[in-house]
């Protein structure tokens, strides 16, 4: 087993990563104070690995809910099933709440932590590529409303982040690949020495070899760990892990939740950045187009769906990362290193956006 730490002072907590780890009984119990859990999982989740959890939680008075699976019930409304369920069943302040599933999930239930009876423990039992390696770091805990992705939120650190590999063999394919999209981000934005063994593994990690994919998810996890703690609440070098997430969030909010993956949606906005800091002359060609080149042999599209062209600007406006001052974009300065960049040319966003003379493709 491995351990990232993530520093956050008293807030700071321990990443388990292994095979087999739902299994270890103490592992998740040793993070559990009360003598009352809420397993929150989905129906496809549920039959794969709720026993195996439910298992390990030795001398814990367990409860589960089941939510409907995808993105569109990413909602207030399905979060209100998190606290029907631990109403019902009487769980007071000392509960702890174990998402057991893919981001949606680990998000709804986290934000539902974060606000029942102001607050109680969880923990993140990840298993999609995606939440291993991104989301179930780091304390971003939220539900999508109809006019923008992620809009009710909170940050909200879990007690521990429990990842068993294992979980990755009933994943399927398509999910790998959006999972993909995070890992090339965390080179892409910060690290070109990960990228480039990226670029060496991809066939590996396509074909789920247990060794690519343990050195993926810890150097992923390492990665977001140490820009989370340096900055829990988004208030500077945090916001370089949104690269290619406000061309993203305009896809999935504009085609319908749930219609691309997140990880698809991400893997276009990450080529969408990078056109667009080739045309600013911030970046260079050949480097964007190593970007693009690994996102697509990852299995992930590299341009957005036609169909959005002239809503896409005022999609872009709805995302989370505009300020008062207009909009604020995640580019790159070479592959290896993101910048944040305020009110970007309108022609050249415009460019990129129509894909007019693209230069990427
Ligand atoms: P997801 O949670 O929808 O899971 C993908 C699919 O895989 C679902 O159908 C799920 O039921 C299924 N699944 C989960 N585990 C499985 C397993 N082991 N075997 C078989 N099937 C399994 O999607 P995701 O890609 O995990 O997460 C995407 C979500 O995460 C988005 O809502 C996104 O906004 C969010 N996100 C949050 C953060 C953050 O920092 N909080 C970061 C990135 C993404
Ligand atoms: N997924 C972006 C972040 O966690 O900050």
């Amino acid at each position: 087993m491995e351990i990232v730490n993530l520093e956050l002072g008293q807030d700071s907590y321990p990443i388990y990563i292994g095979s087999g780890l739902i299994q270890t009984a103490d592992l998740v119990t040793s993070h559990i104070k009360g003598n009352r859990a809420l397993i929150v999982t989905n129906e496809t989740v549920a039959p794969l690995y709720q026993e195996q959890l439910e298992n390990s939680l030795c001398g814990i008075n367990v409860d589960v809910v089941v939510l409907p699976d995808g993105e569109r019930f990413k909602t207030l409304e399905t979060l209100t099933l998190i606290f029907d369920a631990l109403l019902q069943n009487n769980h007071n302040r000392q509960t702890t709440i174990i998402a057991l599933g893919g981001g949606v999930v680990g998000d709804m239930a986290g934000f539902a932590a974060a606000s029942y009876q102001r607050g109680v423990d969880f923990i993140q039992v990840p298993t999609t590529l995606l939440s291993q390696v991104d989301s179930s770091v780091g304390g971003k805990t939220a539900v999508n409303h109809p006019l923008g992705k992620n809009m009710i939120g909170a940050f909200y650190q879990p007690q521990c982040v429990l990842i068993d590999t294992n979980t990755l063999a009933t994943l399927p394919a398509r999910e790998l690949s959006a999972g993909l999209a995070e890992v090339i981000k965390h080179g892409a934005l910060g690290d070109r020495e990960y990228f480039d063994w990226l670029e060496l593994n991809i066939e590996g990690l396509l074909a789920m070899d247990a060794q690519c994919i343990a050195q993926t998810v810890k150097r992923s996890c390492e990665i977001k760990a140490e820009i989370v703690g340096q900055d829990e609440k988004e208030q500077g070098i945090r916001a370089l892990l949104n690269f290619g997430h406000t061309f993203g969030h305009a896809i999935e909010n504009g085609l319908g939740y749930g219609e691309w993956l997140h990880g698809e949606a991400v893997g276009a906005g990450m080529v969408m950045a990078a056109d667009l800091s080739v045309r600013l002359g911030m970046c260079d060609r050949e480097g964007a187009l190593k970007l693009r080149d690994l996102i697509a042999k990852a299995g992930l599209p590299i341009a957005p769906p036609p169909g959005l062209v002239n809503q896409f600007t005022e999609l872009m406006g709805r995302d989370k990362k505009v300020s008062d001052s207009g909009l604020r974009l995640v580019l790159l300065e070479a592959l290896g290193k993101a910048k944040l960049v305020d009110n970007v040319d309108d022609v050249m966003l415009q460019q990129t956006i129509s894909g007019s003379d693209r230069l990427l493709s």
